[in-house]
């Protein structure tokens, strides 16, 4: 259930009920494994609290590690598909605003990934956002952000700024790195 003061947000049922499908290659183990690997390190006998939860993609496995993993989500719609991946209620999750919800507890380390910093449009919102995650850590906690950043050379011209001339037929093609 959305009200009328939630922020925007694309992820509604019609986006939720496709989402494991669309990024199964950002699920795959050879993409996911590293993250996971980082996260469980990073929390080592504490907790994680994932921003942005979505359908588990990365709260899961990071559950199946050990690691105690809470998860704050926006829509309704991705935290039903998070709980019909989740039948043992692995993963704790609250709906809400993960520039000013609040969850129990302190946590090792926070994360938010998949470039969804960039679903908040705002720098007060962005700022409000980490200053959420870092409220919820304990001293000496971590707080992790991916985001994709892209080349220089495959932005639009802009004053100042020129792309490659030397592969003027790749640019538009080149793989974002994560
Ligand atoms: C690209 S998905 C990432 C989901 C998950 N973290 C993953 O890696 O698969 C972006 C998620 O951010 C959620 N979201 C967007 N804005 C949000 C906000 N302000 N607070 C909490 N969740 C938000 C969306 O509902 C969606 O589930």
């Amino acid at each position: 259930m959305t009200s009328p003061t939630d922020p925007p947000n694309h992820f509604d049922e019609d986006v939720a009920a496709t989402y494991d499908a669309d990024v199964a290659a950002m699920s795959a183990p050879e993409v996911l494994g590293p993250t996971v690997d980082l996260l469980a390190e990073l929390a080592g006998d504490g907790a994680a609290l994932e921003l942005a939860v979505g359908t588990g993609r990365v709260a899961l496995p990071l559950a199946a590690r050990g690691v105690p993993v809470h998860g704050i989500e926006l829509s309704a719609a991705m935290v039903a598909r998070l709980r019909a991946n989740d039948p043992g209620r692995t993963v704790q999750v609250t709906v809400g605003d993960m520039t000013s919800t609040r969850v129990p507890g302190t946590f090792r380390v926070a994360y938010l990934v998949f470039n969804t910093v960039a679903n908040v449009t705002t720098q007060e919102g962005q700022v409000a956002c980490f200053r959420n995650a870092a409220a919820h850590l304990e001293p000496g906690g971590c707080f992790v952000v991916e985001n994709g950043v892209p080349q220089l050379q495959r932005l639009p011209s802009a004053s100042g700024t020129s792309r490659s001339r030397s592969r003027p037929s790749t640019w538009a093609s080149t793989s974002t790195t994560w």
